[in-house]
């Protein structure tokens, strides 16, 4: 489907809230005999292409998986990398995604990053606030069990017995809607703990395409693949 086509089809129809697992950027590097690292920066050009064509599709809410609460298992190399492909990442594009008229928002415990990671996404957040447009829930440091447990520790705090809508005000995504459509790339078929509340009822799609691979267009062709989904919610 072409970017014009897509365009014309009735909101409605459209998933409001597309969460993806980016996955794949190690492999992708290596394939290319390159560093692990040199995947990942590849990987945060992708972040902009597909922000820029989700949130020009009308798209409310776009989430994406950039680091999880077990991704510190990984060699301290490796995450000092992405840290700080994460500071370039906002020094280079903030300007650009702003301009989107983006509300960047993170998803996660901030406590653990450095002093520097921390000053870099308090600029995006401030930055954007007052925007209007697409929601870019980035998740960092985010663990869908994690979350579930924070929110049920606020529960018991505020003394008073929840129902699904109070409890989905506790969550990192506080009151958003739910995930419509996920995605994730790199033929893995596990949810590797992202977004276990909010996907209650969410579309799957998962592709083979290695994650600094997955542009524009492999996102029309997902969102093609949802527009034939019949949601059926547990009714007929
Ligand atoms: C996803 O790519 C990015 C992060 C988890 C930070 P990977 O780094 O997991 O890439 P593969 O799965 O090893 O190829
Ligand atoms: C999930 O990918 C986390 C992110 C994409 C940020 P992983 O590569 O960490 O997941 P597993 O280890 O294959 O489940
Ligand atoms: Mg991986």
């Amino acid at each position: 489907m072409k970017t014009e086509e897509l365009m014309n089809v009735d909101k409605e129809f459209l998933p409001k809230h597309i969460a993806i697992i980016m996955d794949g950027n190690g492999r992708w590097a290596k394939a290319k005999g390159m560093p692990r690292h040199y995947g990942h920066y590849e990987g945060a050009n992708r972040v902009v292409d597909i922000v820029r064509a989700s949130s020009n599709l009308g798209i409310e809410v776009l989430t994406l998986y950039a680091f999880s609460t077990e991704n510190w298992k990984r060699p301290a190399i490796e995450v000092n990398a992405i840290m700080k492909i994460l500071i370039k990442f906002i020094d280079d594009k903030l300007d650009e995604l702003a301009a989107n008229n983006v509300i960047i928002k993170v998803l996660g415990n901030r406590e653990p990053f450095p002093k520097d990671v921390m000053a870099s996404l308090e600029k995006a957040i401030k930055k954007t606030e007052n925007n209007t447009g697409m929601i870019l829930n980035i998740a960092l440091n985010y663990g869908g069990q994690q979350e579930i447990i924070q929110a049920v520790n606020k529960a018991i705090q505020n003394g008073k017995e929840v129902d699904i809508d109070d409890f989905k005000s506790y969550l990192y995504t506080e009151n958003q809607i739910d995930v419509d459509f996920l995605i994730r790339t790199s033929g893995e078929l596990r949810l590797s703990n992202f977004l276990l509340f909010q996907s209650a009822y969410a579309e799957l799609y998962f592709t083979s395409v290695l994650w600094p691979d997955f542009n524009e267009e492999e996102l029309y062709k997902a969102i093609e693949d949802y527009l034939s989904r019949n949601r059926r919610f547990g009714g007929l």
